[in-house]
């Protein structure tokens, strides 16, 4: 069967730097004959997390509905999750990290779904460097999710461009992150 890649898109305008990057992934990974899906989060309604603590009772279920409803079964189906990112206030995000904050449900069922995926990421950064800009903080973030899900870390793609449609210029950047998609199947 074929591998599938979940690639998840969270910055809310056209022209989308990080989302530019995580398409390539995607590709990449279509090349290597695995199965890329999109999931844009822009436009879809999800709430934060209640912290009710239904999904650590119930198997694993969120007893929200709402825009994520749709989302969790592709979360939970993916071999792959690539989160992709611009930074905001030297951190993922936040629609990132709500949506990230609802995939806690996934990894309350007892399969725990995580531990049998890989997460890779695409960020992108206004500053010129990775510390300065803060995309050192979002790495580390998905590392700990790694870390406690049993997920394994694929790495992250990144770069620097404040303005839109920047880095789908890029052909070295365009080519490591299809690259790195390429790797991800393997
Ligand atoms: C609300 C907001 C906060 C930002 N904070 C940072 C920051 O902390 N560090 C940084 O390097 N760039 C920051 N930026 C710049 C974006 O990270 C940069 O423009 C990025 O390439 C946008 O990604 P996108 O094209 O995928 O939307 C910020 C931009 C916005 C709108």
């Amino acid at each position: 069967m074929k591998k599938k890649a979940a690639i998840i898109l969270s910055s809310p305008r056209k022209g989308s730097n990080s989302s530019a990057l995580a398409l390539a992934i995607g590709a990449g990974v279509e090349e290597a004959g695995g199965a890329a899906e999109v999931v844009d989060l822009s436009g879809l309604d999800i709430k934060p997390c209640l912290a009710c603590e239904a999904c650590q009772r119930n198997g694993g279920k969120c007893t929200q509905i709402d825009g994520m409803h749709a989302v969790y079964p592709k979360v939970a189906e993916a071999d792959i999750l690539v989160l992709s990112s611009p930074v905001y206030w030297f951190n993922m995000s936040g629609q990132l990290k709500t949506f990230l904050d609802r995939c806690f449900a996934v990894a309350m069922n007892p399969d725990n779904p995580f531990s049998r995926k890989t997460i890779a990421a695409a960020l992108s950064f206004g500053d010129v460097d990775m510390f300065a800009s803060g995309g050192v903080n979002a790495v580390r973030c998905f590392q700990d999710i790694c870390h406690y899900t049993g997920a394994v870390w694929g790495g992250c793609v990144y770069g620097s461009a404040m303005e839109r449609d920047t880095l789908s210029k890029s052909k070295e950047l365009l080519a490591k992150a299809k690259e790195m998609g390429v790797k991800l199947l393997g």
